[in-house]
């Protein structure tokens, strides 16, 4: 601005009278003041925004983990990112979803998802880490905190709540190599918080007791899980987390939302009566003989029965569908005897022919083995009776002839219905090609169970996986886990 100054005038600096001294310091002071507050404001409202984004409904989101609170705002679920951690500034939060681009190690593609249920009773999150790069793994610690824990695999030694003890570093999640035959990916706490881990994992768990924490991994390297054919070896670890007001309430929504219920029901004798198994007194040491001997042992002991179970070495050869003649001279007599006495009897069964049955050459004529990576050969497995093709259950041509086989023997003598055995992953050989590809190597129990449902009446099966649906019974069994016997406790 310009300032007349009259010419005669020349400025004078003007000394500050001392008595307005004060009131500078004060007005400075207040400018300092408010200044302050304003940046503090901006950094609040910063961190508040950023908070903000990093928070989905009662998630919190930071860059090595997350945490879930319950209804009651009280931390009920921790999960820390173990193979590496987020970079958030990469985060953002449009609606319903938060999601990441970027991590320590490079591009990943992370989300949570809120899928909210209905607020009041059951809050769920979807969450995915997928990373870009082969062979790679990716591992989540789920920390157990003070709460009970239920579900997993079947264990040599079964707890319930789960008590597990010392390291195991993260193993295949699969039936029959470390775990047992029985098992699912489902987790559920005391503390009503549930975890779902998304069948499209290549899924291993591991455990450090001291940490109280599972270890669940991703990855395909040095693993039975092959990736999707056509797609890119690189794993992806996604799970549900659900959190409930209370444990019934969460139990009954995940078991809705991921698990279907058998729609038919065993026959009721056997949730009454015992079943007799011949393997329990003779082992495989069996005959026409000893058989009838046994039922007439039950009989005059008045036992109950709900049916007996003929098991291991009735046939000639593994992988025959009829009696042995030697053992058994007469069979139509036999179990005209046994319906006499009003005994219903099932028989042992297994996906297993071995070279010298008779159905080996019908096998690889009709292409119904499991084979070898080229496709051409059987693919053969050693298991606990010898060595022998497995019969491939994904393929329907396979499944029809078993079926069919084992319907025949079902009008041929009147036997009711069979005792499945086996059907573990471990019995797949290292590298192998199935009808379908089995990405996920618990498909092969999955449906080896399927075939085996059509007989659920009085069936007995050792192997499940996502077999909530299937109306069978299960039996624990000791060959069907890798380390010796199982107790339950
Ligand atoms: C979690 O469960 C444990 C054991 O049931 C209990 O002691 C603890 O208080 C629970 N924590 C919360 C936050 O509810
Ligand atoms: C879960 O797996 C299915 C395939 O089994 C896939 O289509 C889906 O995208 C997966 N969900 C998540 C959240 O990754
Ligand atoms: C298990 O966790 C404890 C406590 O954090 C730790 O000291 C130990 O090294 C872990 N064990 C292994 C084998 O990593
Ligand atoms: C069957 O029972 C009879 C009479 O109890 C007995 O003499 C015979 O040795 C038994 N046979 C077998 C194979 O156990
Ligand atoms: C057989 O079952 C009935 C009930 O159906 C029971 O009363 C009886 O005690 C059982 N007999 C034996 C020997 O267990
Ligand atoms: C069939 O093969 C098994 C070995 O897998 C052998 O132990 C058995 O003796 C053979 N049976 C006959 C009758 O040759
Ligand atoms: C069980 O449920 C699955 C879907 O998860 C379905 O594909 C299958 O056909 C059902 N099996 C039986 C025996 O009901």
């Amino acid at each position: 601005m310009y300032t007349f100054l009259p010419e005669n005038i020349t400025p004078v600096k003007q000394k500050v009278p001392k008595e307005q001294k004060p009131l500078i310091g004060a007005v400075l002071l207040g400018i300092f003041l408010v200044i302050s507050a304003v940046v503090s404001w901006c950094f609040y409202s910063v961190s508040l925004r950023k908070a903000d984004r990093l928070k989905t409904e009662l998630l919190f989101l930071k860059k090595d983990g997350f945490v879930i609170l319950n209804h009651q705002e009280k931390v009920v679920f921790r999960m820390a990112f173990q193979s590496g951690v987020l970079d958030l500034d990469s985060c953002a939060k449009y609606g319903a979803i938060l999601s990441c681009t970027r991590s320590d190690k490079g591009p990943l593609k992370f989300f949570v998802q809120t899928v909210i249920k209905d607020k009041a009773t059951v809050m769920c999150y979807r969450v995915r880490w997928e990373e870009f790069v082969a062979d790679t793994s990716i591992m989540h610690t789920m920390y157990w905190d003070n709460a009970y824990w239920y579900g997993g695999a079947e264990m040599r030694t079964q707890h319930w709540p789960i008590k597990l003890s010392g390291y195991q570093e993260p193993k295949p999640f699969v039936t029959g190599r470390f775990f047992g035959g029985i098992l699912e990916s489902y987790w559920l706490s005391s503390n009503a918080t549930a975890i779902k881990i998304n069948a499209s994992v290549p899924f291993h768990l591991g455990w450090n007791s001291t940490e109280k924490a599972f270890f669940f991994e991703a990855r395909y390297k040095d693993s039975p899980y092959k990736p999707p054919p056509g797609k890119p070896p690189f794993p992806e670890l996604s799970y549900r987390v659900c959190v409930g007001s209370d444990v019934t309430s969460i139990h009954k929504y995940m078991v809705r939302r991921y698990f279907n219920k058998p729609s038919r029901i065993p026959s009721e004798s056997a949730f009454k009566f015992p079943i007799w198994s011949t393997w329990a007194l003779y082992k495989a040491n069996i005959n026409q003989e000893k058989l009838l001997n046994f039922t007439e042992s039950i009989k005059k002991y008045q036992f109950n029965y709900s049916h007996i179970e003929i098991d291991d070495m009735y046939s000639e050869y593994y992988g025959d569908f009829d009696f042995d003649p030697v053992k058994f001279p007469d069979a139509p007599a036999m179990f005209k005897k046994l319906k006499e006495d009003g005994f219903k009897v099932t028989l042992w069964i297994h996906p297993f022919v071995n070279y010298n049955s008779s159905n080996f050459g019908v096998g690889i004529e009709r292409g119904l083995f499991v084979k070898e990576p080229s496709g051409r050969l059987p693919a053969m497995v050693q298991w606990w009776n010898g060595i022998g093709a497995l019969l491939d259950f994904t393929n329907p041509s396979t499944k029809e002839w078993f079926q069919n086989n084992l319907r025949q023997l079902r009008t041929k003598y009147g036997i009711s219905s069979f005792k499945f055995d086996a059907g573990e992953t471990s019995y797949l050989p290292n590298q192998f090609s199935t009808y379908q590809s089995l990405s996920d190597p618990n498909m092969y129990s999955r449906r080896y169970t399927e075939m085996a449902d059509q007989f659920y009446d009085l069936a007995e099966l050792r192997v499940g996986y996502q077999s909530q649906n299937i109306s069978c019974f299960f039996f624990e069994s000791s060959t069907g886990i890798p380390i010796g016997d199982t107790s339950w406790g």
